[in-house]
């Protein structure tokens, strides 16, 4: 008789999402290709399951499995999962009634974990890094988009501020609010649109406002005030970190990326004309080969710092996040916002690296006993 040791034992991983009627289901299925590729090159079974085929009480159910030599996803029985690697793909899905019971039953089933149950909020980041001493200094001044005198008061601290979503993603809704006291229109609203930015100014505060309520069309904002960028080129940039958890549940900084602003933009994703850049590429210039080093370095540890404050304060099992700082003039770090579901990064070091470290985690978590 042999016997298989627990440790040897390979965890069964679910990746989750939601039925899509055209398509099978929803998500980047280039991604979850390249995680079901690199599950079987590892020797783990690995499929994406919808919320509705996750049936907890069940031995059997219909996961999609990826088959190469067809190149399709097909449906097949498959044992239930150790680990759930949850890619609901939006903030949409993810509030439906049906879905949060889902991923409440997988967090209080006695044996299957579940990790990154939920988006993040903006402000509530904002507010868990404030908290500890470790991660406060990282944070820009930043309030709850709320009342007239709150947005002139905070104008009136910070000559330029950042108006943000608190939902939002990829820059979609982002606006600069400037205020420059020489200028005969001093109030200059920066709304970034795909193509090009909208420029709207005025002497007028009332007016402002209105504008600025009209943009935000009732949806929850975040102020804060802007950060002065170190620059290349005359372009700002900021640094995309991954940050995942280890094969022993440490954080760690699997990669970091730079993106690089299009000329004139007010953010850097790709989308709104952002360039996909080698970090070093972007800090050399200004800081030279040593401090280049020294900024990246210090860049990982603040990463993780703030990654460990960000799960302490939500209370929820988290394997990963990606997150976006930003550097000053003067070199000092900024945190500006971490996303619980990272995009898959273009850098191939980075994608392979994070792709491997994926199932390192859930094999820890999977002989981790829950409490
Ligand atoms: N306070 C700020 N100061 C300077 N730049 C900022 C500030 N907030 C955001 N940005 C720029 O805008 C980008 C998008 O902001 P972010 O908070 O990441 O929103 P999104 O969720 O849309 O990605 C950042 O990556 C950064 O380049
Ligand atoms: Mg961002």
């Amino acid at each position: 008789m042999t016997f298989v040791q627990q440790e040897d034992r390979k965890p069964v991983i679910a990746i989750l999402t939601v039925a899509d009627p055209y398509r099978k289901f929803c998500g980047n299925h280039a991604n979850f290709r390249d995680i079901v590729k690199t599950g079987k090159q590892l020797g783990y079974l690995v499929y994406v399951v919808t919320t509705r085929d996750l049936k907890l009480n069940e031995d059997q159910i219909q996961g999609y499995i990826y088959q190469t030599d067809t190149k399709q996803w097909v449906q097949q029985w498959v044992p239930l999962p150790d680990v759930i690697y949850n890619r609901i793909p939006n903030r949409g899905q993810e509030k439906k009634v049906f879905i949060q019971r889902k991923i409440d039953a997988c967090l209080n089933h006695p044996r299957i974990h579940l990790f990154n149950p939920f988006f993040f909020n903006k402000w509530k980041l904002f507010s868990w890094l404030k908290k500890s001493g470790a991660t406060a200094d990282f944070v820009p001044a930043t309030k709850r988009f709320g009342t007239r005198s709150a947005l002139a008061e905070m104008l009136n601290e910070h000559a330029e501020l950042y108006l943000k979503p608190e939902s939002g993603k990829a820059g979609k809704g982002i606006m600069k609010l400037t205020f420059d006291s020489q200028d005969s229109k001093p109030y200059k609203l920066i709304i970034q649109n795909p193509e090009r930015n909208l420029i709207y100014k005025t002497a007028k505060f009332p007016l402002l406002w209105r504008r600025i309520r009209a943009e935000m069309d009732k949806t929850p904002y975040i102020i804060q005030q802007a950060i002065r960028l170190t620059r290349y080129q005359c372009r700002h940039f900021d640094l995309r970190v991954l940050v995942q958890k280890t094969s022993r549940g440490y954080w760690s900084v699997t990669g970091i990326g730079a993106r690089l602003a299009g000329k004139k933009r007010i953010t850097t994703h790709v989308p709104q004309g952002g360039t996909v850049e080698d970090p070093r590429d972007m800090l050399l210039p200004t800081f030279g080969p040593e401090g280049a080093e020294e900024l990246l370095e210090r860049a990982r540890a603040s990463a993780v710092t703030i990654a460990r404050q960000i799960e302490r304060a939500c209370e929820q099992t988290l394997g990963e996040m990606s997150m976006d700082l930003g550097i000053d003039e003067d070199g000092k770090i900024w945190f500006f916002e971490a996303n619980a579901k990272p995009m898959k990064f273009d850098e191939p070091k980075i994608r392979q690296k994070s792709l491997q470290r994926l199932f390192h985690y859930s094999s820890f978590l999977s002989r981790t006993n829950k409490v």
